[in-house]
């Protein structure tokens, strides 16, 4: 089994839409939220998070978004669950992403994508390090 580290973007919380995707995640069966935080990111958490954007044309307006509110940080367990959040997103560019998916159906503009969601196991073991350090 798997976990994920799973962010809802501070344009999801402004526009009210935590229960909504929290949900989406929720019914996906054999899924466990087994951590959950509503927290203001750092400047330090968003650039080791991030690190891999850095010197890319979209990284300064990210990290100053990223900033601009809280976020809802989690971890997800379950089967396949890093593959599976991904999908539940869609692509990265709202624009590109079909109904039904998260970012689909909420998504405006590529920045303003609503969720970040771990994109290997990779990734999840790093960030989940950053975010949730306690874990075991
Ligand atoms: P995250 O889950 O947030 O990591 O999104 P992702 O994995 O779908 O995309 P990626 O890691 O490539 O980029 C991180 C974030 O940077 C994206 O979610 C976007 O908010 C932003 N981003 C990525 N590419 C672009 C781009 O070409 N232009 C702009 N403005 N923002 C971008
Ligand atoms: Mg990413």
């Amino acid at each position: 089994t798997q976990r994920t580290l799973v962010l809802l973007k501070p344009d999801a919380v402004r526009r009210h839409l935590i229960g909504e995707i929290i949900g989406r995640i929720e019914r996906k069966a054999g899924w466990t939220i087994s951590a959950l935080e509503l927290r203001t990111l750092d400047q330090d958490t968003l650039e080791q998070h991030y690190g891999e954007h850095k010197g890319k044309p979209f990284y300064e307006p990210l990290v100053a978004f990223m900033a601009s509110g809280p976020v809802v940080a989690m971890v997800v367990e379950g089967e396949r669950v890093i593959e599976g959040v991904r999908q539940l997103a869609g692509p990265t560019d709202p624009i590109a992403a079909a109904p039904g998916s998260i970012r689909g159906d909420y998504g405006t503009i590529v920045r303003e994508n609503l969720i970040h969601a771990s994109d290997s196991e990779e990734s999840a073991i790093r960030e989940l390090k950053i975010f949730f350090p306690g874990l075991s």
